[in-house]
């Protein structure tokens, strides 16, 4: 074990220890020989400090010295001086002083690590991943695993103010339907039975309502088995609440003034309440999406109508067929060549878009491959509604109304991003309301709950649940949105059987299948339940955007790879032939 006993955290080291005897303990960031003397940056996880070996303190302390590397683990003894102010570090917060040793314990050795211990490094991500425990060491990661820590805490902190209770719900559970696959379990003493991982605590926190806990938070791990992207992981993390008693304004208002609070403790950064808010069709009507990044305007424009009428076969025909023309303008974009139009027509492409016409606007006239299927007053027209100048660049789709705002919508965010039109230092907060309840799920000929099947529809809506306009149904429910990233959703629940029962029919359940999958539920239902709505933010996107990270592995301290691997567990991986067995679990894997 260590002889000399750490008195002092790195980053405590300043003038006014001058002269002081410190013992400090951490790793070597980097080891100097000059002229004589041996200088080393020791790192732990409050900072980096130098200290300093002199040949004239003894062979014993100082050979040592010469034999350390980085990343071994020291702790050294020594007396703080300040550096003459012409040496001052500017760069090192410690940078004034620095630390005379005169004794060094090497408390353990280190390979020569893959990759640099320091932020701004330039290796790959499986690389960081495989070695993750190093990884984690660089000050970056060290500052993003301490951020989450304390957006934590404030969260805690701040509802438990508000009267929240925090209860924990079970991880072996029954499926709980958000829309991804399950995890499952096996179980062992009930053969050829599995739980399933939760994808949500949803049952569970609206039980805690019907047992009158009254206001409910969990800071909650899910699972789901889905397509992963640089937003989702297999497990990540919810801040998960609900409410009796409240409605959805109150809902709203308590999550906005939480956040302003976190922002406010965690980041010193101001966020005014209350947000914005939008209707879900406003948001895919102007800006092609349902978690609309505001930070920057170029709108979507509809000019269907004025397109209906020209001579494009293409356009004029989409139009007939109940379909949509839309554009938006990219100001000042009249330079981009041929390529860079070709590759915005192959991204479009990616969410459907089956061509990208475009228009050049200059000084005497519209250059367009398409313009002379358009009457001249049709041209003035698309320019009035584009407000479009000299120097501009108008990008139109043609097709249904989903692919024509899922493409517009992305080009959009493309476009901002190449043109550099976000500022990055905004904190743009807002609410989309009025989602939909349902869903058409084409493939399977039937309407999906939108949000998930416990969402109240609107009360004024609730007669359409039995007509052929179900799809017109408006739900009670809500999505937090921050700089285009969805972070949270949440709902008004159902809370009366029949209600429920009417839902899970229009989804195309039969009452059996209700039964054995909800019946828990509906049950519960009938013993004095309080009308209740609640909300889960997506805790690792959260903190992603407050560390201005583009991924949520970056704030997670081991996440799993793009294939749902841990690299550096091997994770999953096979089973013995016992453990199967005891599991009555017999694989049959097809080759491929
Ligand atoms: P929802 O499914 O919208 O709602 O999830 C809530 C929030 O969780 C985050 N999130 C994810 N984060 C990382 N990886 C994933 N795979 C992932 N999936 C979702 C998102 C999302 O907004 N039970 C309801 C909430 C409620 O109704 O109260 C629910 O889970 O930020
Ligand atoms: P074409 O007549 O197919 O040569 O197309 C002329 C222009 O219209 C090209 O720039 C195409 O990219 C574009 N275009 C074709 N189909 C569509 C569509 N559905 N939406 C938008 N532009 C399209």
């Amino acid at each position: 074990m260590m002889k000399l006993k750490r008195s002092h955290k790195v980053m405590e080291m300043n003038e006014s220890l001058q002269g002081e005897k410190v013992v400090l303990a951490g790793w070597v960031q980097k080891r100097r020989d000059h002229g004589g003397l041996i200088f080393v940056d020791l790192r732990d996880r409050s900072g980096v400090c130098q200290v300093v070996f002199n040949p004239e303190t003894g062979d014993d302390v100082f050979s040592v010295a010469e034999q350390i590397r980085n990343e071994y683990v020291i702790a050294v003894s020594g007396t703080v001086m300040l550096r003459p102010e012409d040496m001052f570090n500017e760069k090192l917060e410690t940078g004034k002083v620095e630390i005379y040793v005169d004794q060094i314990e090497v408390l353990n050795q280190s390979k020569t690590a893959p990759f640099m211990i320091s932020d701004d490094i330039d290796v790959d991500e499986s690389v960081r991943l495989r070695y993750r425990y190093l990884d984690l060491r660089r000050p970056e990661m060290q500052q993003n695993m301490i951020l989450r820590h304390k957006t934590i805490k404030a969260i805690r902190d701040y509802l438990d103010q508000m009267d929240f209770i925090e209860v924990e719900t079970p991880i072996l559970t029954k499926s709980s339907p958000e829309g991804a696959r399950d995890y499952l379990v096996p179980s062992r003493v009930n053969p050829g039975n599995f739980y399933a991982l939760p994808q949500s605590p949803q049952l569970f926190k609206q039980l805690l309502m019907v047992s009158g806990y009254e206001k409910y938070f969990q800071i909650a791990r899910c699972f789901r088995d889905e397509d992963l992207r640089a937003d989702r992981q297999p497990e990540f993390t919810q801040l998960d609440m609900e409410v009796s008693f409240m409605d959805k304004d109150d809902i709203l208002t308590l999550n906005e003034n939480m956040v302003s609070y976190v922002f406010k403790k965690v980041l010193d950064r101001d966020v005014p309440v209350p947000f914005k808010r939008i209707t879900y069709q406003e948001a895919i009507e102007r800006y092609g999406s349902d978690k609309p990044d505001l930070r920057f305007g170029m709108e979507l424009k509809d000019i269907t109508e004025i397109a209906s009428g020209s001579d494009f076969k293409v356009f004029a025909d989409i139009a007939k067929k109940g379909g949509q023309i839309k554009a938006i303008n990219a100001k000042g974009c009249a330079t981009f060549t041929r390529k860079e139009i070709d590759d915005l027509t192959k991204y479009a492409s990616i969410y459907g878009a089956k061509g990208l016409a475009y228009m050049v606007i200059t000084a005497d006239e519209v250059k367009s491959p398409i313009a002379k299927f358009f009457k001249e007053e049709e041209i003035q027209a698309i320019l009035k509604e584009l407000e479009a100048k000299e120097g501009d660049l108008l990008l139109f789709v043609a097709d249904t109304p989903q692919i024509v705002a899922d493409s517009l919508g992305h080009l959009r965010i493309e476009l901002a991003k190449k043109l550099s039109l976000i500022d990055q230092e905004e904190l743009n907060f807002l609410w989309v309301i009025d989602f939909p309840l349902l869903e058409w799920d084409d493939e399977d000929k039937r309407y999906a709950a939108m949000h998930h099947p416990f969402t109240s529809p609107v009360a004024e809506d609730i007669e359409l649940m039995t007509t052929d306009q179900a799809g017109g149904i408006r739900a009670e429910a809500y999505d937090m949105v921050l700089n285009g990233v969805e972070v949270g959703g949440g709902s008004l629940r159902i809370f009366r059987r029949e209600l429920q029962e009417k839902m899970f029919t229009l989804l195309g359940f039969s009452d059996e299948e209700a039964r054995s999958k909800f019946g828990y539920l509906m049950d519960a239902f009938e013993y004095g339940t309080p009308p209740h709505g609640g909300i889960a933010l997506g805790l690792d996107r959260l903190v992603m955007l407050m560390a201005k990270k583009d991924s949520i592995r970056e704030v997670i301290a081991f996440p799993k790879t793009q294939s749902a691997t841990d690299m550096m567990t091997d994770t999953p991986s096979g089973v013995s032939e016992k453990q199967l067995k005891e599991l009555n679990i017999k694989v049959d894997m097809k080759k491929k």
